[in-house]
Parts: C-alpha cells; structure tokens; sequence
C-alpha cells in the first residue's frame, strides 16, 4: 500500500509526528492537509528533540518532499521562524513547499482569538491562541488572505485594505481594541513573506505529479478526531476537519490515491483545553500518568488533563476515519500500575450507551464502564519484538484490537524514533 493517512483518534497529541517520523522512513512525500501552529508534533531522533508545527515531520529527513496542503493555515512569522530554526540545526529546506491556496493566520486573527476567549471567560474553549479559529473563520466567510495573495504586493495591500475595513470593525466595536493599519503590517510582514516567496507553489499539481511518478506519499494530520469540527466535542473543537476527510479538500487530492489509514491512540487518553472527558482521572493516577508520560501541551505548555483508554471514542473514529490500523503510542507509560483501566462503554441515566454520544449534555453526563486488565512491571523499553512484550501488555494491545475489530500494526514503547515495534 503506497499512500497512507496518519490520523489522531482521540484529542491531538498522541504521538502523530513520532509515527509519522518512523513511517516516513519510506515515504517520499510527506504532507499536512489541515489545522495551523496549534498543532505540535514532536520527533526524537537520537539524543536531538524537534518541536514541528506547521512543517510536515518528513522534514528531518533529507531527500523528502515535504508539503503544507492548502487546508493547512499558515502563519507567516512562525512559519518563518520554525525555518529558520530547523535551518540552524542543519535540516536543509530546499524541498519544502506551500500550498498557494493556503490561508494565511493575520496578525488581527491572532488578536481577534484571544480577545474572544477572555470575552468567553468561563465558557472559553481553551484555545491554543494562535489564531486558527479566526483564520478558519475568514476563510468560509470569503474574506481571508491565502498565500499567493502574499506575493502579489499590489494585490495583497488591497486585499489587506479590504479585510481591515471589517477586521477594524471588530477590533474597535466588539473588543474595544486599537485598529490596525496596512503598512503597517505589511511592513512587519513583508521580510517574513520575501523569504517564503520561493516555498510558494501550487502543491496539487506537486502531489499529481509526484504520484505518476509511483512515490508513496504520507498525510500527516494534526489535532485529533474529538477536535474535528464535524466529529468532535463541539464547540469545544479546532476549526478544521483533521479527520481522514480532511486529506482531500486539505492537500487537492482525490479520494483514490489512499490506501491505508492509521489511527494513532495514545494507550491512554489526554485532552488539553476545555470541554467533557468522561474517563478523565483528577485523582493520584491521573497525576502518575501526567508525569510518567511528560504530558505538557508542546505549544502551549499546559498541564494535559489524563484518563483511561475510552473505546467508544476509538469505535467512533474508527467510522468517521475508516481506519485500517492502529498505531498504539506510549504503552510504556503503564507500565508499574497494578491495575489498568480500558472504558468499554458509558452509563447515562441508567442506560448503557455502547457509542459515542452526538449531545454535549449527555456526553457530560455519562459514567464510563470499565473493565479491568491487570498491569505489568517490566521495563518495556529495550523491547523491538512483540513476543517479548510482558504477557500482560499483551493482553492490553489484543483486548483493544479485539474490542475494536483493528489491527494494531505498531506500539511505542518509548519517545525515540526507534523505540516502536512493529507487529
Ligand atoms: P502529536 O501532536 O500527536 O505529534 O504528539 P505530541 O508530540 O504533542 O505528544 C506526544 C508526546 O509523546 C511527545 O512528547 C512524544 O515524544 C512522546 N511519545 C510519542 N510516542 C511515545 C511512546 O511510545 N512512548 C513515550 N514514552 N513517549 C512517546
Ligand atoms: P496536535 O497536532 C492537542 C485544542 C486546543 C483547544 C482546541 C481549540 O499537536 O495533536 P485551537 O487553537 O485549535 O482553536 O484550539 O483544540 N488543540 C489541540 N490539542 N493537540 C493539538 O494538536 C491541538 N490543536 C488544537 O487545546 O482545546
Ligand atoms: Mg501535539
């Protein structure tokens, strides 16, 4: 099977770039469909730890093409300074390629992002401020800027003028805020905008191409299935479609050029941000999960909120998803409890809900079912075969994948690109 989706089944974060980053190793394409610089997707090559956001993991390796789809949304000073710091570190760029159909995250989106979620308070979503939502929001109302705008000076100071005659609107009138001026921000943006002048492409007519010439191409999504705008939490949700879905409208591709969709889960579950999360542990265990598994948000620091595995998530983005495998991530974060916990189902008013629920309210109140599997305590590690998996590891990964009606392909057993096994 040659194309391959790398999806997140649960809220972002469970390890999508290490998976993508050890897959890769035979793909010639790598390419990000959807979300923006919320996402954070880290690599361990080695003692060396790389912290991507916007640029596609297969950038650490040197001969890939890496491509940001016209889903993704692009802002131009991270986008730039994750260059230039990537740059520094001897990770060559020639090969990496914008999509000129890609919206561009303003600096007023950014604003406008945080200006909304203090106006919220209480009922913020607990975004990651970078303007994603706004961008997003732009882009549907026919009113954002894309990339190819950027290099078009003439056009672009229109654009601009055009886009701040509403933006100024709803900084001063809404939030109160200064209004912004277009030279100005032409002025803070334009060395940003020289310097991505020759990444910007038409990344469709790339991927085409690329596929006629029988190269396995990689899609390596961001966020998670529970953040997607269709299928997730709503509202407590990102702007975008992350789900498998996404990878068509998101790079200008068509649905028959995929093969294979992997779902990546994390052996737990994390969430960061605001909204319901039935398996969530506030107690010793939750905390044990925290630290054992270095949960803190790559691009925001926060603290991640820890639970059990919960399946009717899994059961869901393996519909919504269609997915053909899993990938099991930080197995090794178990190890040492006596006791794990796998969520089969919910209990709602008396009722038993084997699916995923639709409703808000009711996903709040549901009460997870569990089942018990016992733990295990050995070192898990130096471990590449499965048969060398203690018995009771085992028997975790065979529940889930005879749960789940999946196979599960691979398992991290450690933060490492080659602390993974493959089944
Ligand atoms: P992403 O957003 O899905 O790419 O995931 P993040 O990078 O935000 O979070 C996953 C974290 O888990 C990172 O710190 C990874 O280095 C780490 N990680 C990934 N796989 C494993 C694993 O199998 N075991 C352990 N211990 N850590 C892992
Ligand atoms: P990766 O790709 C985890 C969450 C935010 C917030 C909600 C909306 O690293 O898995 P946004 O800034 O997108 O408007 O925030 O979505 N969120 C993520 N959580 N991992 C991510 O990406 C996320 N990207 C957005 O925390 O709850
Ligand atoms: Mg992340």
């Amino acid at each position: 099977m040659a194309n391959k989706i790398v999806v997140g089944t649960q809220w972002g974060d469970e390890g999508k770039g290490k998976i993508t980053d050890m897959l890769a190793e035979t793909a010639d394409v790598v390419v990000r469909y959807g979300g923006g610089n919320n996402a954070g997707h880290t690599v361990i090559v080695g003692d060396e730890r790389f912290e991507l956001h916007l640029i596609p993991s297969g950038i650490l390796y040197r001969e890939k093409i890496n491509i940001i789809g016209n889903g993704v949304v692009v802002d131009p000073t991270a986008i730039v300074e994750e260059m230039e710091g990537l740059s520094a570190r001897g990770i060559s760029l020639e090969q990496l390629f914008i999509s000129e159909t890609a919206h561009v995250v303003m600096p007023y989106h950014r604003l406008v992002d945080l200006l909304e979620e203090e106006r919220k308070g209480e009922a913020k979503i607990g975004t990651t401020g970078k303007g994603i939502g706004p961008a997003y929001t732009d882009k549907i109302a026919r009113q954002g800027i894309r990339m190819i705008d950027l290099i078009d000076p003439d056009g672009f100071y229109h654009k601009l003028q055009d886009a701040l005659s509403y933006q100024n609107l709803i900084l001063e009138k809404i939030y109160q805020a200064e209004p912004l001026k277009a030279e100005e921000l032409i002025e803070s943006l334009q060395p940003d905008i020289n310097k991505l002048k020759p990444h910007i492409v038409n990344t469709s007519l790339l991927l085409e191409q690329a596929e006629r010439e029988g190269k396995k191409i990689f899609f390596e999504g961001a966020q998670g299935t529970l953040l997607d705008i269709d299928y997730g939490t709503y509202p407590y949700v990102t702007s975008s479609n992350p789900t498998a879905g996404g990878v068509c409208t998101g790079a200008g591709i068509g649905p028959t050029l995929i093969d294979d969709v992997i779902g990546v889960a994390k052996a737990y579950l994390t969430r960061v941000g605001e909204g319901p999360f039935p398996t969530e542990l506030t107690d010793q265990t939750g905390n044990l999960l925290r630290e054992n598994g270095h949960e803190y948000g790559v691009t925001t620091g926060r603290p991640r909120r820890c639970g059990w595995f919960d399946l009717p998530i899994l059961k869901h983005a393996r519909r919504v998803n269609g997915l053909t495998e899993l990938a099991l991530t930080k197995l090794d974060v178990l190890t040492g409890l006596k006791e794990i916990k796998l969520c089969v189902a919910y209990h709602y008013h008396g009722k038993t809900l084997e699916e995923f629920p639709n409703s808000l309210e009711i996903l709040s109140g549901c009460q997870p079912v569990y089942q018990s599997l016992p733990g295990w305590t050995e070192d898990l590690s130096a471990i590449r075969e499965y048969d060398q998996l203690p018995e009771n590891a085992k028997k975790y990964v065979e529940r889930l994948e005879e749960l789940l009606d999946i196979p599960v392909k691979t398992i991290g057993i450690g933060p490492g690109r080659k602390e993974a096994i493959r089944k």
